[in-house]
């Protein structure tokens, strides 16, 4: 059983979170695949403060907040589908704090995550308001723990792109062509997991 992690990095529901769970919904209800979500939106989750205690005492982050249970969760994971609205050209805080808060992988088990791939998928307000810079953002979050990465197929680059014009879900949808290739993004996630993974 493959379990696939879709992240949602948006504060609010929106266009972000539509198209993530659209670009999951083909795999739900698979005996082979198991879809889960963590939506970061209402989680405390304090950003590292470089206190340095996982490395001195190899331990996991002193803070205690909503990053505990959801570290959990994610380690579990075999491969990721990480999804943020463009903030300021860049993936949003929320994000930023969630894998700034996974340094005590570092220091307690690195290799924990080199058999797991991810995906990344970045939705702005403007056409080119930032996705791509976004999507190589978390792409980078990615490889900063060890995170395999999944491009898109040829002719949708790196990641899923979608341009939500400030309309949340109904913007999203507007945007077929970006709906379409998160489809394709996930889809070649699935395959490219089920070919690692066979015996
Ligand atoms: C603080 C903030 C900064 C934003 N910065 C950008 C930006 O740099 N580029 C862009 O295209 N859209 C930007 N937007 C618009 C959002 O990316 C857009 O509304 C997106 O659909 C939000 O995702 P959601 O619908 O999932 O909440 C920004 C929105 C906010 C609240």
């Amino acid at each position: 059983m493959l379990k696939i992690l879709g992240i949602c990095g948006s504060p609010k529901k929106g266009a972000t979170e539509y198209l993530l769970k659209e670009s999951l919904k083909p795999f739900e209800g698979r005996e082979d695949i198991q879809v889960e979500y963590i939506f970061l939106k209402g989680k405390k989750i304090s950003p590292c403060t470089a206190c340095d205690y996982c490395r001195k005492n190899k331990a996991p982050c002193i803070i205690k907040d909503d990053m505990n249970e959801l570290l959990e969760k994610f380690l579990t994971a075999d491969a990721f589908v990480i999804a943020s609205p463009v903030y300021a050209y860049g993936a949003t805080p929320q994000i930023h704090a969630f894998f700034s808060r996974m340094r005590p992988i570092f220091h307690l088990a690195p290799t924990t995550l080199r058999d797991k791939f991810g995906v990344a998928m970045a939705v702005g307000g403007r056409r080119n308001g930032g996705q791509e810079t976004v999507v190589s953002s978390i792409h980078n979050l990615m490889m900063s723990r060890g995170i395999n990465i999944i491009s898109n197929e040829c002719g949708g680059y790196a990641g899923a792109y979608l341009w939500s014009k400030d309309q949340k879900e109904i913007g999203a949808a507007e945007d077929e062509y970006a709906m379409d290739q998160g489809k394709l993004l996930v889809n070649k996630l699935v395959d490219m997991m089920q070919r690692f993974n066979k015996d």
